[in-house]
């Protein structure tokens, strides 16, 4: 078992691009943290970076308590699994997996033993004789999981060891991976873009956006308590309603985000009240899932709610979907600042590339971050997205309210921090 510790972890490749930028983060012994973010985000890199496999520019890395930035690959005790976990074509299965207990001498019996035990645990048992070219993408990568874990390393790497494979395969290949390394407990990082993988797999999720560390924390606090819009926007499995409000507290009596055409009040009660009534007068950005709002029965008029046209209706098998023309101010997903091209160029690269890697070694920072984005600079007016259940209650057309739950409701800055409840 071992731990990771990355401390402020940048990487520029060569010709300027920053990848990875000012990262610290720490996994746990035994712990399977995955890591998780838009395709381009820096991921692979930094998996690699604990690997051993790309130079760390700057920051630190230590493995179980050693500093590792300059520890050669095979002196780092991992096993990385990547995408396409490629197999010695002429091996069977049985030499595919025993293969680095022999490069180790290890016991001949010992070898036998340990190759029946984890081909079992992977469903390969009966497959142990075959070669690589025979089997389905599913069972190569159960074999290059073995292979990878069978010297029982200190760390297990993984990078998107799933997405070659069909949605039954993953979801199954999952669940075993999971019991797999908690039975071993060995401590894992693993790499994905996608969000169901990670809610269901992860002891702790971190997010990654243009090399930067967005939130880090369990499935449910980044889920329920996610730290910027983005975050938010990236782990809801459908479109997160992100609009603009403006805050306003009338007479003092409660809060009032006020959407243009529609209002919604909430009580100094909530234990964000204080936090967003520092906003008066500005606009905040609110996201609601589409499981955070219900159809209200005609009549019914309680708690905030929010009203619209019934554009249309969608059918998702376990649930309906429906589309409301409510007129409500929509923003998009506020991004970091883009510094990743900071040190690019094609004229002048080589030079900029140096200076940014100087700028990063020192600690100094580059240009000042750019202006946050204003969530008042976009006037688009998107539907309301509503989670209506297995029935659809409503007809296109008709005039239909929703509730909103006020509990379920996220709020952000304009630049897309979540607005927090002061810290007692
Ligand atoms: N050797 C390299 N030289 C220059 N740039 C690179 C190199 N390798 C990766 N990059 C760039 O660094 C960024 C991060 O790449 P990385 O492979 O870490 O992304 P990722 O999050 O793993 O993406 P994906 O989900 O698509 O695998 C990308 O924009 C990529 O183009
Ligand atoms: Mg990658």
């Amino acid at each position: 078992m071992s731990t990771v510790v990355l401390d402020n972890v940048s990487k520029v490749y060569p010709g300027g691009y920053l990848a990875v930028d000012r990262l610290s983060l720490k996994a746990g012994e035994g712990e399977l943290l995955v890591l998780l973010g838009p395709s381009g985000c820096g991921k692979s890199t930094l998996l690699r970076m604990i690997a051993g496999l790309e130079d760390i520019t700057s920051g630190e890395l230590w493995l179980n308590g050693e500093y590792a930035n300059h520890l050669a690959p095979r002196d780092r005790d991992v096993a990385m699994v990547f995408q396409n976990g490629a197999l010695y074509p002429h091996r069977t299965v049985r030499g595919n997996i025993s293969f680095p207990l022999e490069i180790a001498k290890a016991d001949p019996g010992y070898v036998k033993e340990r190759v029946v035990e984890l081909s079992r645990a992977l469903h390969i048992d009966e497959m142990l004789d075959r070669r690589p070219g025979t089997l389905s993408g599913g069972q190569r990568q159960r074999v290059a999981m073995g292979r990878a874990i069978v010297r029982q390393p200190s760390l297990f790497l993984m990078d998107e060891p799933l997405s070659n494979l069909d949605a039954g395969m993953r979801t199954e290949l999952r669940m075993e991976i999971s019991s797999l390394v908690r039975a071993l407990g060995v401590t894992t990082v693993y790499v994905t873009h996608d969000q169901v993988e990670a809610l269901a797999l992860a002891d702790r999720i971190a997010i990654l956006n243009r090399g930067v560390l967005q939130d880090v924390g369990t499935p449910g606090q980044i889920y329920n308590d996610p730290a910027t819009a983005f975050v938010a926007s990236f782990l809801s499995s459908q479109q997160l309603n992100l609009l603009e409000a403006v805050v306003r507290t009338p007479q003092n009596q409660y809060i009032l985000l006020d959407f243009g055409l529609h209002q919604i009040i909430m009580p100094w009660t909530d234990p964000r009240a204080y936090a967003v009534s520092r906003h008066v007068g500005n606009s905040i950005i609110v996201g609601i899932r589409p499981d955070g709002l219900a159809p209200l029965p005609p009549g019914v008029d309680q708690g905030p709610c929010l009203a619209g046209r019934v554009r249309t209706l969608e059918y998702h098998g376990h649930e309906w979907l429906a589309y409301l023309e409510a007129g409500l101010p929509a923003v998009p997903v506020p991004e970091p600042p883009d510094r990743r091209r900071h040190g690019d160029g094609a004229a002048n690269g080589g030079s900029r590339a140096k200076a940014l890697v100087r700028r990063l070694l020192s600690g100094t920072h580059e240009e000042p971050d750019p202006p946050p984005v204003n969530a008042s600079g976009s006037h688009r007016r998107a539907d309301l997205i509503v989670r209506l259940g297995s029935r659809p209650v409503w007809r296109a057309g008709e005039h239909a309210r929703v509730s909103v739950d006020l509990a379920k409701m996220l709020l952000f800055t304009p630049d897309g921090a979540r607005i927090d409840p002061p810290r007692r």
